[in-house]
């Protein structure tokens, strides 16, 4: 196995960021090219192995059904790749849910099984507190996620910027200073007004990872399909495509299909060729014509 680099990002490091800079960058990843490619870029501190892989990977309508041996599965593939970067892996929609011994097992994969340094769970009830407090005793490092949760999605049927309502926006800010009191490293801060994630990023000791939340959080995060143009359908308002990875990969694929339609694919430089002689051996004997006919 090779060495950690120097660079190598840990919990006390990410932690020894907040609020002195500079900003800590996370993206999601899902499968070991894109992990490579983002980790040896050199510029990405946090990757995380989201259960939005149901949706942008495995073409679920939404991240319920997405399952922890999915989760496994698509981690491992991204640990592979990864020697820089943070890695931690989102924990799915009733992998946490049962209770403390189920909560722990599930999340002992993540560092077990997959190689993740970490693992996340959303909510902050008093429920999810005790859990988040029994993995951290367990050794298991902790990221919270508030504000919008997208495994609730059947509660609240639709998504929508929580923390509008004063009300609201007290409660995502006590959830984060709880989850921080349970021993959380770091709070995803998902979907709210810049002034309440301000007021969160106060509160805490922990760095407040963004997303949908404006700029006074410690990082950001974004879902790499979405930032790449790689997603389709509808996008939220807080989404930057930084390429349309979809017009490159149709183009691609438009200028393959015509090369191959056309014969101009594959061509002499990407095709082989045997050695003259060979090809002189592999040729077909020249046909003579049979005794006694075209004589008279
Ligand atoms: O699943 C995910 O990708 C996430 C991020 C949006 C924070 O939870």
């Amino acid at each position: 196995m090779a060495n950690a680099p120097d660079d190598k990002v840990t919990i006390p490091s990410l932690q020894a960021r907040k609020g002195t800079g500079p900003k800590i960058v996370c993206l999601t990843a899902y499968d070991y090219p894109t992990a490579k490619i983002l980790d040896e870029s050199g510029a990405v501190d946090l990757i995380l192995v989201g259960d939005s892989l149901g949706m942008v990977m495995l073409g679920y309508e939404n991240t319920v059904p997405v399952t922890m041996d999915e989760m496994i599965h698509h981690t491992r593939a991204v640990t592979r790749a990864v020697r820089r970067a943070l890695v931690v892996g989102d924990m799915p929609y009733f992998s946490f849910h049962l209770g403390v011994d189920e909560t722990i097992r599930n999340a002992s994969r993540f560092l077990k099984e997959a190689g993740a340094a970490a693992v996340k769970i959303e909510g902050a009830s008093a429920k999810r507190l005790k859990l988040a407090a029994a993995m951290v005793e367990a050794e298991i490092p902790v990221m919270g996620h508030v504000g919008l949760t997208p495994q609730s999605i059947n509660r609240y049927g639709r998504f929508r910027v929580r923390g509008t309502a004063v009300d609201e926006a007290r409660r995502i800010v006590d959830d984060a200073v709880r989850l921080e009191e349970a021993g959380a490293f770091a709070v995803v801060l998902e979907s709210m007004p810049i002034e309440v994630a301000a007021e969160v990023t106060r509160a805490v000791g922990i760095p407040t990872i963004g997303i949908g939340a404006g700029p006074a959080c410690d990082g950001q995060v974004l879902v790499l399909h979405d930032m790449l143009g790689f997603s389709t359908g509808y996008m939220p308002k807080f989404v930057k495509k930084y390429v349309d990875l979809n017009a490159v990969i149709r183009g691609a694929v438009e200028a393959y299909a015509s090369e191959v339609r056309e014969g101009r694919f594959p061509d002499d430089a990407t095709s082989y060729h045997l050695k003259p002689e060979v090809a002189a051996a592999l040729a077909p004997p020249k046909t003579r014509a049979p005794k006694g006919r075209g004589r008279r």
